[in-house]
């Protein structure tokens, strides 16, 4: 049954202003894009002993994921809870933010689950983006990217290409996800009565958000990476592999307790021919009013990350 604001309680705010995140790297692109509206009030959700830099502006709730009280109590009064948990988190992580939300009344989660397809079954399955996998998703192997993922090594200069390289998928930067969230969440709750047909935040509940930055190949990618780093063919080593052998090969890794197979199969799928992973057709980024981005200053900014969080991991390690 539809739910109107004309029908809400006097003191009803028809919009959605107070946000909590769990979350770090998606996260963090989330509630810059959402402070930016100027239309919410951003809590992070962090463990005491996290390591991450909030931006200015965020409110801190410092958590304790063996003390349930301290979640409820941070998440009392808020609207909608996002939560971009790192897949190396222990399992019942989401869990435990899941329970404490409903005990603090929460109305609204998003769940941890980007970058797939939630409507295709078999897609998920394929890809094997369940809680479990997820969960045991080698943390560096994730990290660091690579070769494992859209066929790139920047430091060997060295490219795996699937097949012929021409098969198109849609991708989406890390600003564009976040953008995407604080476009929903800007939106009227709910529609102001039966008349009201513009789109509304309730619109989306229980469905997937579609956005896209780009379609692209691989062969597409390489070009962009070329003009942005200044080379030529002559300064990289190709090689080309099948991809439902590189998808079978990363399946049999994971199989045999190997996580370092998960990027290879998860990215592979992505790129099987006639099924690949193109969105484009769902997108809702016009709806959204997102903007157009350029590809070279997303494969600079592709680049310029790997670099931060091959750092990252090099601190992880010392
Ligand atoms: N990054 C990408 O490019 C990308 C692409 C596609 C899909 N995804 C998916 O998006 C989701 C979020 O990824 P992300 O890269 O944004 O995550 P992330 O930055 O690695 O981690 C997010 C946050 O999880 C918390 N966390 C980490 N370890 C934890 C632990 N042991 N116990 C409790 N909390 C812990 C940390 O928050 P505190 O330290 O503040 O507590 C951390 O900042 C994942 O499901 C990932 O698979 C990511």
């Amino acid at each position: 049954m539809s739910k109107y604001a004309k029908d809400q309680p006097i003191g009803f705010n028809n919009a959605i202003e107070r946000v909590a995140i769990a979350g770090g790297t998606i996260g963090s692109h989330i509630a810059n894009a959402l402070l930016e509206t100027g239309k919410h009030t951003i809590t992070a959700l962090s463990r005491k002993d996290s390591g991450n830099t909030l931006p200015e502006g965020i409110i801190v709730a410092h958590i304790d994921y063996e003390d349930e009280a301290t979640i409820v109590a941070a998440l009392v009064g808020q609207q909608f809870l996002i939560i971009t948990m790192a897949p190396t988190a222990p399992r019942d992580t989401h869990s435990k933010l899941v329970q404490a939300a409903a005990k603090a009344g929460v109305p609204y989660i998003m769940p941890n689950g980007y970058g797939s397809d939630i409507d295709n079954v078999k897609l998920g399955e394929d890809t094997l983006l369940g809680p479990v996998a997820k969960a045991n998703r080698d943390e560096i192997e994730r990290l660091a990217g690579g070769e494992a993922r859209f066929g790139f090594d920047f430091d060997k200069r060295s490219l795996t290409i699937y097949d012929d390289g021409n098969t198109k998928i849609s991708t989406s930067t890390l600003s564009q996800v976040g953008r995407a969230v604080a476009k929903v969440l800007s939106l009227k709750e709910l529609p102001q009565d039966e008349n009201d047909k513009s789109l509304t935040f309730s619109a989306f509940l229980n469905k997937g958000v579609y956005i896209k930055s780009f379609v692209v190949s691989q062969n597409d990618m390489f070009q962009s990476v070329k003009r942005v780093t200044g080379t030529t063919d002559a300064d990289w080593t190709i090689t080309h592999e099948d991809t439902r052998k590189r998808y079978e090969d990363g399946l049999a890794q994971v199989k045999a307790g190997n996580m370092a197979g998960f990027g290879k199969l998860l990215y592979a799928r992505a790129f099987y021919p006639g099924e690949a992973s193109d969105f484009s057709e769902r997108v809702q980024n016009d709806h959204l009013e997102l903007p157009s981005e350029n590809l070279d200053e997303a494969t600079k900014a592709g680049i310029d990350l790997v670099k931060e969080l091959q750092l990252r991991v090099e601190r992880m390690a010392s």
